[in-house]
């Protein structure tokens, strides 16, 4: 099959379309033929290798242990292990590659890989596979970090800053699919697709700093943590609550070797005393729980993803690099087609 394959950390530059061996799938596997892949930054994270420490969590410790980049997809089931009930071959489905953490490869990026059947759900029949491949790991990073959405009252105020990315536009939607107040912060060019979105308000961060603007919020979802933890405070209300998803920039923030690790732990520490960090017991959801919520939210209308622009597998380089250095709006798809023709 054909396949992005990278031999060294390092750049897009590293990474090239390749002939290799058709994966084959595992007793719990299910074996797709991808139709769609999508990029986030967490994928540019183990292309270039940083922040470092990620070298010493499974990525790989001098190359990438899995030289095909890519956690997210959606295609048709091709075969599927023994002990797989729930799929067959020629269902349309759509899921994240990597049991674990975001910063490992996960083999999206060719025209085949193979899926633990815990990480997939049928795709929607009123949702594209580009769509459907959009959604998995963002969402996942969303519904974890919104936590017990069950307990969630009608009305309750929300800001998601950043709510215009990857990750910050499913917060918004699922925010407002359990009934709240939404107020979503992100640049000018951006604020139209925020209202299309479901925001009740929207705060443009070129001209407005929403820490200052007087309205308190009981939680604010900060994707790219571009204010003090003390100054969001001011925001929330008293039983309100601060999480942050972090955004190192494509390595504009600098943090070379351990990243917004740091960062997260002082915040974790700071929680043993301000009742509005999140703590150890914070509910967590797990990505089987996740991509059912997810499919339920697709197949309802509740989550519209938005997509930004479509590459073929021969053309990774050029998406990488407009992810990279563009203003996007959605997210930015990769499709084996070309590969095919
Ligand atoms: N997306 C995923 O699937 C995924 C999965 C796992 C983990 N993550 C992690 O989650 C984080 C966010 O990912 P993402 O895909 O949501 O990134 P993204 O698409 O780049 O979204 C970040 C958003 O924040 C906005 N922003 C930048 N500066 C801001 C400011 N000062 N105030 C308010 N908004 C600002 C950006 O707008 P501009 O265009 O103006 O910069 C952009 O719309 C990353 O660290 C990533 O590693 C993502």
């Amino acid at each position: 099959m054909r396949a992005i394959v990278q031999e060294r950390y390092g750049s897009p530059d590293d990474l090239e379309l390749r002939d290799v061996a058709k994966p084959v799938a595992g007793d719990d596997e299910v074996l797709v033929r991808v139709r769609a892949a999508s990029i986030h930054p967490d994928v540019w994270h183990v292309v270039s290798g940083r922040p470092y420490v990620l070298r010493l969590m499974g990525a790989g410790f001098s190359q990438p242990r899995n030289p095909i980049p890519g956690t997210d997809m959606a295609g048709i089931v091709e075969s599927v292990g023994k002990g797989v009930t729930r799929f067959r071959p020629g269902n349309p489905v759509f899921g994240e590659t990597i049991v674990s953490h975001q910063w490992i490869h996960g083999g999206a990026f060719a025209e085949y890989v193979s899926v633990h059947q815990d990480l997939l759900a049928l795709k929607p029949d009123n949702v594209t596979f580009e769509q459907a491949a959009s959604v998995p790991t963002s969402g996942f990073i969303a519904l974890q970090n919104l936590g017990g959405l069950r307990q969630w009252r009608p009305g309750q105020r929300v800001l998601i800053n950043g709510g215009g990315g990857g990750v910050g536009a499913l917060a918004l939607q699922i925010t407002k699919a359990y009934g709240a107040h939404a107020t979503a912060v992100d640049s000018t060019s951006k604020l139209g697709m925020l209202r299309s979105l479901g925001a009740d308000e929207v705060v443009d961060y070129t001209r407005e700093d929403f820490t200052r603007r007087g309205v308190r919020y009981d939680l604010i979802f900060d994707v790219p943590g571009n204010h003090p933890f003390s100054a969001c405070r001011r925001a929330l209300t008293p039983d309100g609550r601060y999480v942050l998803i972090g955004h190192e920039r494509f390595g504009a923030s600098g943090q070379r070797v351990f990243g917004l690790i740091p960062h997260f732990l002082t915040l974790l520490l700071l929680s043993r005393v301000v009742k509005q960090l999140r703590g150890p017991g914070f509910p967590m959801t797990t990505k089987k729980e996740a991509i059912a919520v997810l499919r339920e939210l697709l197949a309802t209308g509740k989550i519209t993803p938005v997509i930004d622009s479509t590459y073929h597998l021969s053309e990774v380089r050029e998406a990488f690099r407009h992810m990279i250095e563009d203003e996007i709006h959605g997210k930015v798809i990769i499709t084996p087609a070309a590969a095919e023709a």
